[in-house]
């Protein structure tokens, strides 16, 4: 995965692990989740430098806090990443960041780069719905969607809900 920026050498390690590869295949606010976590990154490292927070943590943070999502709930999926970050050796700055980015569902940020990764993260996730809405008119949106339901093995295991219920109406 490349992410063109100031902030990719900071990252560039991360980027090289399979998990992290792996979310350019799983869905996340109807969009691949890489998209998701590099414009967090993004978002990150500009609201670091307004804020003054460490670039390092933040960016190292943004890229990993929606790991292994699905196995959690909103308010305990962060714990979840951080602890595969922790297993990472990621210092224990990243992992508080990455445990309270759901805030205020979840844990509260005790530091100024955990509070970065709150914002980064929130206005990413505005970021992604601009993101699908514009697809829509072009197409992409539907295709990828489409895309994402075969590559991403979490929902290939799980049939559309709406599928279902349009099946169970049929009968
Ligand atoms: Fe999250
Ligand atoms: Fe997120």
């Amino acid at each position: 995965m490349r992410t063109p920026g100031p902030w990719h050498a900071l990252i560039a390690d991360l980027l090289a692990h399979p998990a992290v590869g792996e979310t350019a295949d799983h869905m996340h606010h109807g969009i691949p989740k890489a998209d998701h976590l590099l414009r967090s990154v993004r978002y990150a490292w500009h609201i670091a430098g307004w804020l003054r927070a460490d670039r390092v943590v933040c960016v190292r943070a943004a890229l990993v806090h929606d790991i292994d999502s699905r196995l959690g709930t909103l308010r305990t999926h962060g714990a979840i990443a951080a602890r595969w970050a922790a297993a990472r050796g990621e210092s224990p700055a990243v992992c508080h960041a990455i445990t309270s980015h759901m805030y205020p569902l979840g844990p509260a940020p005790r530091t100024r780069e955990a509070w970065v990764l709150v914002l980064a993260d929130k206005a990413a996730t505005l970021g992604d719905a601009r993101q699908f809405v514009a697809g829509l008119f072009d197409g992409t949106s539907l295709a990828t969607r489409r895309r994402l339901r075969a590559s991403d093995p979490w929902l290939a295991t799980r049939p559309a809900r709406w599928h279902l219920r349009l099946r169970r109406r049929t009968r």
